[in-house]
């Protein structure tokens, strides 16, 4: 008889854990409001719901401006085109991220050079970056990956040092905190994701968030087709549009919230499951960085050792987690096998002058590579807002499933 739940045995938690998003009749309310409002549309931007939200949401990063728009992607590319960044340069980003970070260069016309990142935190090596540097580099982009912040210390260093912009990547980190300052507030630009996932959702949307006023200008003209957004009506851009309607920003008012009891919650179920998960063997944990100050997270990222489960992959663990009713995910192969970075499909008039640093096969990350194909997984979001239980059942499931990993080596292979 099969002790795996994949296998044909009894799950752990039958019963699952929370779904996502939250809401209630306040969210319904808001987006009722606004319906009776007729101002649905996001023109005039930024329109008086997401005017409201970028305010109440810059205040709670930390961050002088906020500006709201269709989604997470199109927030780094806008951010980029605002810092006049484009053909010639050349944008630093990680090998473990959503596509999105590395596209986000190639639509603002420059070349993203991808780096490796770290063993201990599997975000954005900083002394790759610095390795990674030439005459054409305008821009790093790290990417606080999971439960991580990428070193933001040590990159604000080498930034200044090369004179080069920072636009991270906050799509898992709403709420962050490094040394007490925001995620997103530290250099030029902040980008967030408000996509159905997310921590902080209205189903699409996304935020930069920003220190600087005339970034800020420009990153809400080129969202709403150029129109200049200065006193005197001269800084037109060369913009489109990437405006959110008003019924979206109506949700994320009433969703931000609510963001703060959820991330205290998922903080304190973060750390018993450090606690707990610990004591699994093959199970290596990377405990959330010192420096991180208020920790909130997206996904928990922890590490198996394929070696003590049978010789399967994170793949395949992470179906048996689901299996036993714990949310699990892979996410994110090393962006080398990205189709984004096939020559042939990309057509990207520079590859052959940067062949070497776009042609997959001459890439090699080897932390990446081990992390995106054997070793990462995910536990989603909800598996920290189902209290003391919910993190028991969780690591009973790893536990279960190590101990009897040998049932996983007769199932059908998983990953191409
Ligand atoms: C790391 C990262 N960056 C960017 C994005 C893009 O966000 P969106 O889906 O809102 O475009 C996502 C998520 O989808 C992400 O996980």
């Amino acid at each position: 008889m099969a002790e795996l739940a994949i296998a044909g045995g009894a799950p752990v938690r039958p019963q699952g854990y929370p779904a996502w998003p939250v809401w209630d009749e306040r969210d319904v309310e808001a987006v009722a409001s606004t319906v009776r409002s007729g101002n649905w549309g996001g023109f005039p931007e930024p329109g008086p719901n997401a005017a409201r939200f970028e305010e109440a949401f810059a205040a709670y990063q930390g961050a002088r401006h906020g500006i709201l728009m269709a989604n997470g992607t199109v927030t780094m590319e806008v951010a980029l085109k605002a810092l006049g960044i484009g053909w010639g340069d050349e944008v630093i980003v990680p090998a473990l991220t959503f596509a999105a970070t590395a596209y986000a260069p190639m639509a603002a016309g420059a070349v993203p050079v991808i780096v490796d990142v770290t063993p201990t935190t599997w975000t954005i090596d900083p002394e790759l970056v610095e390795a990674a540097i030439t005459p054409r580099t305008a821009a790093v982009m790290p990417v606080h990956l999971g439960h991580q912040m990428a070193d933001m210390d040590r990159i604000m260093e080498i930034a200044r040092a090369h004179g080069l912009a920072v636009v991270e990547d906050c799509a898992h980190a709403h709420g962050q905190r490094w040394r007490d300052v925001g995620a997103g507030c530290f250099a030029e630009f902040g980008s967030f994701s408000h996509q159905s996932s997310k921590i902080l959702t209205a189903g699409e949307g996304g935020t930069l968030l920003t220190n600087d006023d005339a970034l800020a200008r420009r990153a809400h003209s080129l969202i709403d087709c150029g129109r200049a957004k200065d006193p005197e009506e001269k800084e037109f851009t060369f913009g489109a549009n990437y405006r959110l309607g008003e019924l979206h920003a109506a949700l994320l008012i009433t969703q931000l919230e609510r963001f703060p009891e959820q991330q205290a919650e998922r903080a304190e179920a973060g750390e018993l499951f450090e606690k707990l998960a610990a004591e699994v063997p093959g199970v290596r944990i990377m405990p959330r960085d010192p420096r991180i100050t208020r920790w909130s997270f997206y996904n928990y990222l922890f590490a198996i050792d394929p070696d003590a489960f049978a010789g399967t992959t994170n793949e395949v663990v992470a179906a048996a987690l689901e299996a036993e009713g714990v949310p699990a995910e892979v996410q994110y192969p090393p962006m080398s096998r990205y189709e984004l970075f096939q020559p042939s499909l990309s057509r990207l008039p520079v590859a052959v002058e940067h062949a070497e640093r776009l042609d997959p096969a001459r890439m090699h990350f080897p932390v990446a590579e081990a992390a995106g194909l054997r070793e990462s997984i995910y536990l989603m979001e909800s598996t920290f807002r189902a209290g003391r239980r919910g993190i028991e059942d969780a690591v009973e499931a790893l536990a279960k499933v190590q101990a009897h990993a040998d049932e996983l080596r007769s199932l059908p292979p998983r990953r191409a």
